[in-house]
């Protein structure tokens, strides 16, 4: 039997929504990074749930209806080529590998797809998410019109294929869960490592080193993202990427990093005291925004609706900044005027899985969606506040967020990454000790 079970078994569910037609999804592009250097590859989020294939240069085709097909188009074997990029799989062992029906040289895809195309009544694919692919569909699909009076038919039903998958992908299977938990656990351990490592006077790219080894380390390919690691009033910059400043003693460090392992991510973060020990404005604002988030972890479970999380932590920030003399009360007018914004503007979390922001609706029919097992979300509320005279001084340049991922279950939720430290003694007693 196939390693690639669960990807037949993902395109036999899509087969069954499509009930007909023909879907193409193609992996990614690769992409010059600078003269004969590409960046490093990464294959298409949705053909990596559905075929697990690795390699660039790759379509995969679904036929739905009486006689489901699944076509794989990929590289050709090429002595020459392998001998300075590696291994390709070529066709002929693809099909024997990835399980799927048949297998094709990527060099026939033009030739072969208006052909596959003729007759069916509907096309499948993702209009819009790559200008070459859209083009080159649209000019098979011409083709196939083209041959209207030779009595051939072209889908007149053109189909977004991402509505069925983001839907299939928002639940997440337990081969999917077995490996959020890995890269949970291994992005906890570089955040550890992270902790045990900082002390006054480094650079935050050290800090931002220590990480990239540990996710390495422990057979992660990739950050989920680029990490953040912003020491003092970087961490007010929501998206801060430069991680070249030296940390200062007394200021906060915020690092947002999690490790990409076999497609899946993981995204955590965490604040500690660059010098061990939190001042007191710097623990006062940190307890808020741990109580938020725990308040917000406990409002993960079986039909609370997507929002109910960040109402959750909403709530105990605003009232968290009117007790500091950062927001003036009563609480349900903070709330209703959104003056909280002012020290929390983004929200409590997203979907996560193949895509760190991952795919999958938060509404249905303008209503916020219940939450289901096996959903997967992080949850990560924090606060940011930049000098300004409305606010006392003692509190200017401290940004600090806690992020967890959480899989909602049947009685409530999991932690994944309840490996990683967060109560303020416990970062304290880490913080410098490598
Ligand atoms: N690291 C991206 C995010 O937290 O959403
Ligand atoms: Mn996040
Ligand atoms: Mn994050």
């Amino acid at each position: 039997m196939s390693d690639y079970e669960k990807q037949s078994e993902r395109r036999r569910r899509l087969q069954q929504t499509m009930q007909t037609g023909i879907a193409i999804i193609p992996t990614a592009h690769e992409r010059m990074r600078n003269r004969d250097s590409d960046y490093l590859f990464r294959y298409d989020s949705y053909f990596w749930y559905l075929c697990g294939f690795p390699e660039p240069e790759a379509v995969l085709v679904l036929i739905a209806g009486a006689e489901p097909r699944s076509i794989l188009f990929c590289r050709d074997k090429n002595v020459e080529r392998e001998l300075w990029e590696g291994f390709r799989f070529g066709p002929e062992a693809a099909r024997e590998h990835f399980g799927v029906d048949e297998t094709h040289s990527i060099g026939l895809l033009d030739e072969m797809l208006p052909g596959l195309i003729a007759n069916q009544p509907a096309l499948w694919y993702a209009p819009g998410a790559d200008t070459v692919w859209d083009t080159r569909v649209l000019g098979w699909l011409n083709q196939v019109r083209a041959q209207a009076r030779t009595g051939i038919s072209a889908p007149g039903d053109i189909r977004d294929v991402r509505l069925a998958l983001d839907e299939m992908r928002l639940f997440k299977d337990d081969a999917e869960i077995t490996t959020m938990r890995r890269a949970a656990t291994i992005s906890a351990a570089a955040h550890v490592r992270a902790m045990r490592a900082t002390r006054p006077g480094k650079a935050e790219y050290e800090i931002e080193a220590e990480l990239q080894y540990e996710f390495r380390r422990g057979g992660a390919q990739y950050p989920a993202y680029w990490p953040i690691v912003a020491g003092g009033a970087n961490a007010c910059v929501l998206h801060y990427r430069e991680n070249n400043q030296p940390l200062a003693d007394g200021a906060l460090l915020l690092v947002d990093a999690g490790c990409e392992l076999d497609g899946y991510a993981a995204d955590i973060t965490r604040t500690w005291p660059v010098g061990g020990k939190f001042s007191g404005p710097q623990r006062d604002l940190y307890e808020i925004v741990l109580e938020s988030q725990l308040a917000a972890i406990a409002a993960v479970k079986p039909a609370r609706h997507w929002n109910e999380p960040h109402e959750a932590a909403v709530r105990i920030l605003a009232q968290g900044f009117i007790d500091l003399g950062l927001c003036e009360g009563p609480l349900d007018r903070v709330i209703e005027t959104e003056d909280y914004r002012r020290f929390y503007m983004h929200r409590t979390g997203h979907w996560l899985g193949l895509d760190v922001h991952d795919v999958g609706e938060y509404k249905h029919a303008n209503a916020w969606r219940p939450l289901q097992p096996g959903m997967t979300l992080t949850v990560e509320p924090g606060c940011y506040v930049r000098p300004n005279d409305k606010v006392p001084e003692k509190f200017w340049n401290i940004g600090i967020r806690i992020e967890d991922d959480v899989l909602v279950t049947e009685s409530g939720c999991e932690v994944l990454t309840r490996e990683t430290p967060k109560a303020a003694a416990d970062i304290e007693a880490l913080v410098g000790s490598a």
